[in-house]
């Protein structure tokens, strides 16, 4: 069975007193979740301070971007290394608006994904079409490519180490959330395509996330689908009550 991930992408959100606000409060709401992998993804200037807050809870510390040089020369970027210093063990990857607002496409975020796998942090790697292109139809086509970028020159035992969220850009921030069916149909594309690219045991076990638009009230009717294996929810993480009902949600869904 694919163990549920729920992370909480904060984006440029939460000064550090209110992030460690947010953490405590989450910490002391989630305790009794063991059935789920909770993340919480806070901005770069509070990774630090939340490393204590976390450390023995259930909840793991991810960043939301990386660059792939251990350390140089290169002004305002952050390294694996100094994400694992401050006890991070998950890393966001290629979200969309990295890709829109900072020029990342396949080539870095494949370098990125490859960096995370090296030093052993598990990179949440995010996929998904723009609302031209799926009216488009090349849904499947852009999140083909994504996918095979991500990846690119990755054995099956690296791939094994990430976590695929599929994340329809039209239903980022927008309120829109893709309907159940429509998730599910892009996420059994990625796993029939894992098994295409890679083999059917990979295919079976990648963990792949939902992101777009996740709240309490929708929460069910998505993970009732039988290919999503959690969330990767933005606006919903930054309050402990939408986050806290979001993973009780999924926790109610397959306990082991
Ligand atoms: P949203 O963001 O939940 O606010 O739509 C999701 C994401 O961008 O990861």
């Amino acid at each position: 069975m694919r163990r549920k991930v729920v992370a909480g992408n904060w984006k440029m959100n939460m000064t550090d007193p209110e992030a460690v606000e947010l953490a405590k409060a989450l910490r002391d709401n989630l305790r009794s979740i063991d059935n789920l992998e909770l993340v919480v993804c806070p901005p770069f200037t509070s990774l630090s301070s939340l490393s204590g807050i976390l450390a023995g809870s259930n909840i793991g510390l991810g960043a939301q971007n990386l660059f792939w040089e251990s350390s140089g020369a290169y002004t305002g970027e952050v390294s694996a290394e100094m994400l694992l210093s401050v006890g991070c063990k998950y890393v966001i990857i290629g979200h969309s608006e990295r890709r829109q607002y900072f020029g990342e496409g396949n080539q870095s975020v494949n370098r990125k994904v490859k960096t995370a796998i090296e030093r052993g942090l598990t990179p949440i790697v995010c996929v998904g079409e723009r609302l031209e292109q799926r009216e488009a139809g090349k849904t499947e086509a852009v999140v083909e490519d994504h996918v095979r970028g991500a990846f690119e020159g990755l054995s099956s035992e690296e791939v094994r180490k990430a976590v695929i969220a599929y994340e329809p850009v039209w239903a980022i921030g927008t309120g829109k959330t893709a309907t159940p069916e429509q998730a599910n149909e892009v996420h059994l594309f990625i796993r029939e395509l894992i098994k295409k690219l890679y083999d059917a045991d990979l295919s079976s076990r990648m963990r792949i996330l939902y992101g777009g638009s996740v709240k309490p009230e929708n929460a069910r009717s998505l993970i009732e689908q039988p290919e999503l294996d959690g969330f990767l929810v933005g606006g919903a993480s930054l309050k402990v009550e939408s986050f806290a009902a979001i993973a009780k949600e999924v926790e109610g869904k397959r306990p082991e």
